[in-house]
């Protein structure tokens, strides 16, 4: 391929939402889950899954729950997850204790998920379909968790809807490279060049005002901070986020909601002691500082709750 030719098939991407109704012929779906398996992954170690949505009353329950309608309308829809779940088995089958490395796990994961499910989209779209990233799953994290059958460990990052358009091709609009792309030390943008990089996106709304589109999403009161509880509640269970998140009043409420009426922290010499009491059982945290101390304890009471099959607001 010359580099015109690369540079037109890029150009030539865009996010499509609606879909012709048409069933994508078997080999075309074995190329793109192929293209999504021969991606790049991190220590070979392949943490993700992708879950192909197949039937179609799971299809229109999932468009519903996450207002995208084109996951039901796509002739094939899949759920990206991250997932350490394999990747644990794998290891505790050998004989090895999986890692204490929940950050690292998520960073990781979610790359590898990324990197698999843009790969099925570019082969999809060099297929000549089109198709569209779903961020809205994490707006029905816990149903679509649920219906999943996710097992701790596995996390949806988005959903991938690919089909054949219905619609006209669109070019959206990117920043100037300048704010994107630097070279050997990041270069923070003075005030101006910044407003000029907001107006060069304002074709992507009507209103000409892509401050206010954002604003919806990432700004107080909106859409990510309402989809934050749910995502925090799956990385705990899966083990990859301090249960609470990792502040004090935040411990306490988990523990509060996991069945602890009390919470009691003691200085023991140089390090922190916490109990979580309730009638019938107990848990002990021990840490150098206090929210340390309640945090273990916190990991120990709701692990213990979601091994006993009992929810941890159970
Ligand atoms: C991670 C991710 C999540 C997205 N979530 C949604 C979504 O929930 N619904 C939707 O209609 N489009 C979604 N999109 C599509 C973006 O809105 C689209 O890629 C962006 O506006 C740029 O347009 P383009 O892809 O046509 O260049 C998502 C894209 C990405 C990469």
């Amino acid at each position: 391929m010359t580099p015109e030719e690369v540079r037109a098939f890029f150009d030539a991407h865009w996010t499509v939402r609606r879909f012709k109704e048409h069933r994508m012929p078997a080999e075309h779906l074995d190329v793109l889950l192929h293209a999504a398996q021969r991606a790049p992954t991190d220590a070979t170690a392949q943490m993700y899954s992708v879950v192909r949505l197949v039937d179609p009353d799971l299809r229109r329950e999932a468009a519903e729950a996450t207002r995208n309608p084109h996951l039901a309308t796509a002739s094939e829809a899949f759920v990206v997850c991250a997932d350490l779940r394999r990747l644990r088995v794998i290891l505790e089958d050998a004989g090895y204790e999986f890692g204490d490395w929940p950050a690292a796990a998520v960073h990781f994961s979610v790359g590898d998920a990324v990197l698999a499910g843009q790969n099925l989209l570019l082969a999809a779209e060099l297929l000549g379909y089109r198709g569209c990233w779903i961020g809205g799953v994490l707006s029905a994290l816990p149903w679509l968790a649920g219906r999943l059958a996710l097992p701790p460990g596995v996390f949806p990052y988005a959903g991938l809807a690919v089909g054949v358009p219905d619609e006209e091709p669109r070019s959206r609009p990117r920043l100037p490279r300048a704010l994107v792309v630097h070279e050997d030390r990041y270069r923070e943008p003075d005030a101006l060049e910044l407003r000029e990089g907001v107006a060069a996106m304002a074709g992507i709304t009507s209103r000409g005002d892509w401050a206010s589109t954002l604003a919806r999403y990432f700004a107080r009161g909106g859409t990510m901070e309402a989809r934050e509880p749910a995502l925090r509640d799956l990385l705990a269970r899966g083990g990859l986020l301090a249960p609470g998140g990792g502040d004090f009043e935040a411990l306490v409420e988990t523990a509060n909601a996991a069945g602890f009426p009390d919470v009691v922290v003691r200085r023991r010499g140089e390090r922190f002691e916490a109990w979580l009491d309730a009638v019938e059982r107990a848990h002990r945290g021990e840490g150098a500082s206090a929210t340390e101390a309640v945090r273990e304890a916190v990991r120990e009471a709701v692990e213990g709750s979601l091994k006993s099959g009992r929810g941890p607001d159970a």
